[in-house]
């Protein structure tokens, strides 16, 4: 992170997990938080009227393309924005693969939470056989040229972009500092040609088993901006300590 242009940016996704209990531990443990970073706790919709947020911003898991109507089940960013949230996760691995996310409906509900002021945190990255056939690039080209085929270059600019290799989701298999700098150098280089400042101010997150022992070599590394957490995102001294990593 040696670009000081780009604030660091911690985001906890807490996924299908947490309760209002947790949701009152994490109000007192970050009450104090004092970071030089950005943090965001992305927990589940139903629990984010919970949060006392100040120190800390929340955000939502996904959101939907739509504005409203007849959608059963879905979030608009209008109904996330009354929920409180400045961020919102899109495009996760595991929506991709349960909810069959292609990555031009991924690209749509991005643009969405830009128009309304939303930050979309747009998560791409392989499978393990991608990457054991050395196709990582490739890859995640197709899903990054969703994203610059559909926003402008001043929407991309009000993005996040979160590098989570699924080999690494969940897994403990952290990549290592190395592989990591070296796909998000790649993904800096994909956006600096369609704008080289653009590319310069965007920030690029990591995902994949980052916990208190391994964030700070992460978060070193020249072109990751900070983390997308997962797991020790449910634990407040763990996400605190990694917030620190940040710092
Ligand atoms: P993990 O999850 O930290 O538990 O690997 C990261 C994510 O899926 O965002």
């Amino acid at each position: 992170m040696s670009d000081n242009l780009r604030k660091p940016l911690v985001a906890g996704n807490w996924k299908m997990n947490g309760n209002l209990a947790l949701v009152a531990e994490f109000n007192h443990a970050l009450a104090s938080l004092n970071v030089n970073a950005e943090v965001v706790v992305c927990a589940p919709s139903s629990l984010l009227h919970g949060f006392e947020t100040g120190s800390f911003s929340i955000g939502a898991q996904n959101v939907s393309h739509l504005d409203n109507g007849a959608h059963t089940g879905e979030l608009s960013v209008d109904l996330l924005k009354e929920a409180g949230c400045g961020y919102a996760i899109v495009g996760h691995s595991e929506r991709r693969e349960d909810q069959n996310e292609s990555s031009e409906l991924v690209a749509l509900k991005a643009k969405k939470c830009v128009s309304a002021g939303i930050v979309p945190i747009i998560c791409v990255g392989e499978p393990l056989e991608v990457r054991e056939a050395d196709s990582v690039e490739a890859f995640v080209s197709k899903q990054l040229a969703a994203l610059v085929d559909t926003l402008s270059v001043d929407e991309l600019s009000k993005t996040v972009i979160a590098y989570e290799p699924i080999w690494a989701i969940g897994t403990g298999k952290t990549a290592s500092p190395e592989q990591a700098q070296d796909v998000h150098e790649f993904i800096r280089s994909y956006f600096s040609k369609v704008d080289a400042q653009l590319a310069q101010g965007l920030r690029i997150l990591y995902g994949g088993s980052v916990k208190p022992d391994n964030a700070e070599t992460l978060f070193a590394q020249k072109d990751v901006d900070g983390g997308l957490i997962g797991g020790a995102s449910l634990k407040a001294e763990d996400f605190i300590s990694i917030c620190q990593a940040a710092n």
